[in-house]
């Protein structure tokens, strides 16, 4: 099957930064997302992150503004959507969103057209079977910042077709990803094992066992880590990781309770860097 269009369903964190590599490797791709200010948020980040490497000469203006030509930002889904090859979903991870936004989808993708949702652990099978095609569905789960990590994990639905994975794993390397398959199980493998340890990060601050610096400090310098696991969470944003280990508590057990101190600054609003707070400030520089 040849892949020329891309859509991308939203334009956030992770959305945008899918949408530059696969314009990056070739692709004629639509961003797509339901207000102007997240389309234009997305672009603008997409630009700076081209900016810096254009900069650092790593690619030419003339490279950059081919990138950005072959990337339409749009609010109409009929538009992104009706002549894609593959739909990325990379909508909010509540389940009856990613159900709605499929439903609207069947009515406008060609037959042929595939779909991959970005979820950091949601079941794949779920979605899969709110549609007319799961066995053109699949879990293809990216690691923030999109453009840095090379990780790509890739999950099978239980009606996903064997060329559906052949398909994913071909675009996968095609956009620079190094991929692994595994088993459908929630957060997979990568969020299971991660966020369980940044969980425990906030159980040791909840627990005064030291600072939020020396926890991070701690776990940099101890095990050479590039980054501490609460500056992390704050990366990934704390009330993502709050939902996975919810997820991971109602799906496996109490092993897996969200610690109470995440769960207090989520409802205070301190989701991390992409609100200014989360465990640290980051509206003073
Ligand atoms: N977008 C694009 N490029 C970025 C970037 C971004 N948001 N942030 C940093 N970069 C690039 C920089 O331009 C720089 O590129 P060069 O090597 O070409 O110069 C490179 O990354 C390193 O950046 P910096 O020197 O500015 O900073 P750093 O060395 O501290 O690295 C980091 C930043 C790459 C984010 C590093 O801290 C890191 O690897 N952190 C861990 C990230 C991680 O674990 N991600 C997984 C999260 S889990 C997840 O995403 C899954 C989920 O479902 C929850």
């Amino acid at each position: 099957m040849e892949i020329k269009k891309i859509c991308v369903l939203g334009a956030g964190l992770m959305g945008n930064g899918i949408a530059q590599i696969c314009a990056q490797a070739g692709y004629e791709v639509a961003l797509r997302d339901i207000e102007q200010r997240f389309v234009d948020g997305g672009m603008n980040t997409i630009k700076k992150n081209l900016g810096r490497d254009a900069e650092k000469g790593k690619i030419t203006q003339d490279q950059m503004k081919a990138i950005l030509g072959r990337i339409k930002p749009t609010l109409d889904v009929k538009e992104a959507a009706a002549d894609a090859d593959i739909v990325v979903e990379v909508v909010i991870e509540v389940m009856d969103v990613k159900k709605k936004v499929y439903a609207e989808l069947e009515a406008v993708v060609p037959q042929h057209c595939l779909f991959f949702t970005n979820t950091s652990g949601l079941s794949i099978t779920e979605m899969a079977s709110a549609t007319k095609r799961p066995d053109r569905f699949i879990g293809t789960h990216f690691f923030n910042p999109v453009p840095v990590m090379r990780l790509l994990e890739i999950i099978r639905g239980h009606q996903t077709s064997d060329e559906t994975l052949e398909v994913a794993k071909a675009w996968g390397k095609k956009i620079g990803k190094e991929v692994i398959v595994v088993k459908e199980a929630p957060a997979f493998v990568v969020n299971r094992i991660l966020c369980t340890m940044l969980n425990e990060a906030f159980v040791a601050l909840d627990e005064g066992l030291a600072s939020a610096e020396e926890i991070d400090k701690g776990m940099v310098l101890g095990c050479n880590h590039p980054i501490g696991p609460l500056a992390l969470a704050d990366l990934v944003g704390n009330d993502t990781l709050l939902r996975i280990m919810d997820g991971l508590q109602k799906e496996l057990g109490d092993k897996y309770r969200p610690a109470q101190y995440l769960r207090k600054i989520v409802r205070a609003g301190n989701y991390g860097r992409k609100s200014g707070k989360g465990v640290y400030d980051y509206t003073k520089k």
